[in-house]
């Protein structure tokens, strides 16, 4: 299962709206005939891959999976996994999680019923944590948020006069890079497409950019900005999420521009955040990334949409406080008392990145 997941892993941030999947298939004596894995959306499922690799070797082995085949009927790419199972003769299925998607699964159960020796549950910690974006998507509609911040020793993401490049190292700004060729979507505010006037790609070797998203209610977002396609190299998707009554003489400018304009209902001038993850998840972004500011990075806590949060430490401390201190990675109108503190918990352990600590936190449970 181990394999599995490794497999699995070397399509990440290319299978989206479907899951990371990896396939081995052993003899009864556990040597290895064949390895498979779902590499994009509409290429072959990791089982249907292996399986023509093992073609007649397959009769009579154990086959491992990380998520269970599928048996869904209403499949628009591919045609179901778990009846190849059986037409190919395979004797034993080890697989790691059950399908979040009602409509997929049943699989296991399908198979146990043609006389397969049928083991779920292995490894599924795992199985879960490497398809967390596919299952909250299955399950919730929306993707999984990881927001991400480049801070300071005393937290902060920018100096008093607004000076953020740059803060973190080289090696941690190349780590960035590769976490956003691992995403389906990056989203930025407004605030910092003022200040930064950021690219958004993915700029390392091999690298694809992902969707490119800011979150702008009133279309105050300049039409020389880097990330409009128009400016911008990169062949990838770029919207603009905005109120319902943004400006439709800036909307003509920045959709000439190549953007996509996503009109979403707003609170008090913000475009909803929830009404923006449910849009994400229709279009099938299963893992974000939030690159900030420390006001959009507020505004996914208070939604309860920061199920992660990526913060690269540099050894470095800017000091002052007060009114006009250099701004925090969590804006917003701040906790008055710690009761009122957003609480995450730590992930894993921290990790040495060039100069900087890389620390990963998850949202605590209520
Ligand atoms: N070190 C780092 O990792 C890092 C990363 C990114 C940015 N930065 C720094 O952060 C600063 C910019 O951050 P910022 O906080 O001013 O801006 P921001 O978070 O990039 O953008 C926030 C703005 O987006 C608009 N918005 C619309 N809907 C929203 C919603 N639901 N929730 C929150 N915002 C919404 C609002 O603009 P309006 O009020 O105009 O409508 C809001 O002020 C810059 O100095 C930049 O260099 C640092």
């Amino acid at each position: 299962m181990r394999r599995c997941l490794e497999l699995a892993r070397r399509a990440e941030g290319r299978t989206a709206p479907n899951p990371m999947v990896g396939c081995v298939i052993v003899d009864p004596n556990g040597a290895l005939i064949a390895e498979g894995l779902h590499r994009r959306a509409g290429a072959p499922h990791a089982e249907a891959e292996a399986l023509a690799a093992a073609g007649e070797r397959a009769r009579g082995a154990t086959l491992y999976v990380n998520l269970e085949p599928c048996r869904h009927t209403t499949q628009r790419r591919t045609t179901p996994c778990a009846p190849k199972l059986v037409d190919a003769g395979i004797a034993r299925l080890v697989y790691g999680i059950t399908d979040p998607v009602a409509s997929h699964g049943g699989g296991a159960a399908l198979l146990a019923e043609r006389g397969l020796a049928v083991t779920g549950g292995v490894l599924a910690e795992s199985c879960a944590e490497l398809n967390r974006g596919f299952i909250t998507w299955a399950r919730e509609g929306r993707p999984w948020f990881t927001l991400k911040a480049a801070i300071t020793l005393d937290g902060r993401v920018a100096t008093k006069r607004g000076q953020s490049q740059w803060i973190t190292g080289e090696p941690a700004r190349r780590h960035g890079h590769a976490i956003r060729d691992r995403v389906d979507a990056i989203i930025c505010g407004i605030g910092t497409v003022r200040a930064d006037d950021p690219r958004l790609t993915a700029r390392i070797a091999g690298g694809r950019d992902p969707a490119r998203v800011v979150v702008d209610a009133r279309l105050d977002t300049p039409p020389s900005a880097r990330f409009l396609p128009a400016r911008s190299e990169s062949p990838a998707r770029v919207a603009i999420a905005t109120a319902e009554d943004a400006p439709a003489d800036r909307a003509e400018v920045l959709g000439g521009q190549g953007a996509e304009i996503w009109r979403l209902p707003s609170r008090a001038g913000r475009v909803d955040l929830a009404s923006l993850a449910e849009r994400l998840g229709r279009e099938e972004v299963t893992r974000a990334l939030v690159e900030g500011g420390p006001e959009l990075c507020a505004g996914f806590a208070a939604a309860k949409l920061a199920d992660e949060v990526l913060l690269y430490v540099a050894p470095i401390a800017l000091g002052g406080g007060g009114a006009g201190a250099a701004p925090g990675w969590l804006g917003g109108a701040g906790a008055d008392f710690l009761a009122g503190a957003e609480r995450f918990s730590y992930w894993g352990e921290p990790e040495r990145v060039g100069d900087d600590v890389l620390l990963r936190l998850r949202r605590r449970a209520e």
